[in-house]
């Protein structure tokens, strides 16, 4: 419910936040985005279960059901929901968990859809608890209840809105509600790409580009990438620059190779980061296990950045181990640093 007073605060809101100033590097990945389901790399099954979706609520000439899309950073949670959008011939209006301050900007947000639009909010794991009641009614009975009047007086009164689809990222699914949750009626989970599919983007992305780029060089960005197609248009744009310097027309392994052992990047895609981590795990915690808050205060990196950035790649390559007493480093992960890795130590 929307408490009394805020009424006023739904015509003032304007929490949809336009992204005026543009860095270059927002330019870049937006101009990469797919805009439809076909063009989308991998993710198979979201792929078949979302078109699926998509052309049973548009034989009913409805809004899809409710979506929520979760997994790592850079995985492809934005373009889906506007490949979505474009799919479904629909309004998207995007907004995020931290964006929405009161209650007055979601209910102004929600009262200004239009029929069957979709309101995509990223970060949904970071919505405020007051904020998050608006959702329940407005996902289940297209309303938002609010109180008018005060005192003995008061009343509350139900503002129907249109029919419309909420899309939720997250990249921590665990820290939303249960039920905020159950509110969706379809939940995806994004898992990391292989290297054949992450291939196929690379070179999607250079021919948008119109950067010539040799198979080799492709299949190295592939490899080295955290399997993530994000990275992969970044490191490819990177090293596009060193092949400009040098004044080579085309993207050779050479190249690549020179280019992403300048930016840190070693054979299996670690950069110094996550090289850090793992070395303080091993050298100031024996391996392991240890907590968060240490490897956090031992190696100035905040922890939402170790768990959100570089954690969910370590787990997924087994270099990291996460128990209910701490993280530890795996011997994969020895041998990959140059430590020795004795077993006898670990029996503990
Ligand atoms: N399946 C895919 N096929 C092609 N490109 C992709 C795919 N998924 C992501 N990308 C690219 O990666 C970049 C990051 O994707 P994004 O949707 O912003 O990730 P997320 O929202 O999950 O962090 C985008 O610029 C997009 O071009
Ligand atoms: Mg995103």
């Amino acid at each position: 419910m929307i408490e009394k007073g805020n009424i006023t605060q739904i015509k003032d809101a304007s929490p949809v936040k336009e992204n005026t100033q543009k860095p270059e590097a927002v330019v870049y990945e937006n101009s990469l985005r797919p805009k439809v389901l076909n063009e989308y790399v991998g993710q198979k099954e979201v792929k078949r279960n979302l078109n699926i979706a998509i052309e049973a609520a548009k034989l009913r000439k409805e809004p899809v059901d409710h979506i929520l899309l979760h997994g790592p950073a850079g995985l492809g949670k934005t373009t889906l929901a506007h490949i979505i959008s474009n799919e479904m011939g629909v309004n998207i209006k995007v907004t995020s968990g931290p964006a929405l301050e009161k209650q007055g900007d979601l209910a102004a947000i929600l009262t200004n859809l239009q029929e069957n639009d979709i309101l995509f909010i990223d970060e949904i794991h970071r919505i405020r608890p007051a904020i998050e009641e608006i959702l329940y009614t407005a996902m289940e009975d297209y309303g938002i209840d609010i109180i008018i009047g005060e005192g003995p007086s008061a009343r509350s009164m139900r503002l129907k809105m249109p029919k419309f689809t909420l899309i939720g990222a997250t990249t921590k699914i665990s820290l939303l509600s249960s039920p905020l949750r159950d509110r969706f009626g379809n939940t995806y989970k994004l898992s990391f790409y292989d290297e054949d599919e992450l291939f196929e983007i690379v070179k999607r992305a250079a021919m948008i580009l119109s950067y010539s780029i040799d198979d080799e060089a492709s299949k190295e960005i592939a490899k080295s990438c955290r399997r993530t197609p994000r990275i992969a248009n970044r490191l490819l744009r990177r090293i596009r620059d060193f092949a400009e310097v040098k004044g080579e027309k085309t993207i050779t392994l050479g190249t690549t190779k020179k280019g992403l052992a300048s930016l840190g990047i070693d054979l299996m895609g670690l950069d110094q980061g996550d090289r850090d981590i793992l070395d303080t795990i091993i050298s100031k915690f024996k391996g392991g296990p240890v907590g968060l808050s240490a490897i956090s205060a031992a190696c100035s990196e905040e922890q939402s950045t170790i768990e959100e950035v570089y954690e969910p790649y370590l787990l997924k390559i087994g270099f990291l181990e996460r128990t209910h007493r701490g993280r530890i480093a795996t011997k994969n992960a020895y041998t990959h640093l140059g430590y020795e890795y004795i077993e006898s130590d670990k029996t503990r």
